[in-house]
């Protein structure tokens, strides 16, 4: 079993579309073990994007990631890094390919939608930087 971190972005929020991309996740098979509403503050943000600060885009990404809350979570299941990682497809939903939550919701490589850990260093630091222990819930459905 993996854990990734996955941030449904203010675009996400302000469309109005939480619902119908947490429905992607539940029916893939991946089980919500963490999940909250929140505002990243400009503090926040430049940690979770330390490795973009410098980029010439970061000013704008900052702006964009501290306009809204997003919703924060984790999803647990078999390799959910790659899996949610390809569920959303390429960064630019310009790019990405149709069946894909980008591909099928964004038009923007800023306004994504949806961000999820890349690897299992990056889950690890990024859950850390979202959730205590005592937030996360790990179930094993019996039903
Ligand atoms: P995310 O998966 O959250 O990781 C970094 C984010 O930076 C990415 O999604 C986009 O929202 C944003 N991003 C990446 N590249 C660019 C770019 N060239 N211009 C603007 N935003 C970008």
């Amino acid at each position: 079993m993996q854990r990734t971190l996955v941030l449904l972005k203010p675009d996400c929020v302000e469309r109005r579309l939480i619902g119908r991309i947490l429905t992607r996740f539940e029916d893939k098979g991946l089980n919500i073990i963490a999940m909250k509403l929140i505002q990243i503050t400009p503090d926040l943000a430049k940690q979770h994007y330390a490795e973009h600060v410098s980029k010439p885009f970061y000013p704008g990404l900052e702006s964009f990631i501290t306009a809204a809350p997003v919703v924060a979570m984790v999803l647990e299941g078999l390799e959910a890094i790659q899996v949610v990682r390809d569920m959303l497809g390429a960064t630019s939903g310009l790019k990405a390919n149709p069946g894909t939550i980008r591909g099928d919701f964004s038009s923007s490589r800023q306004m994504n939608l949806v961000h999820a850990s890349d690897g299992e260093e990056a889950s690890k630091r990024e859950i850390d930087l979202y959730f205590d222990a005592a937030e996360i819930v790990s179930h094993t459905p019996v039903l």
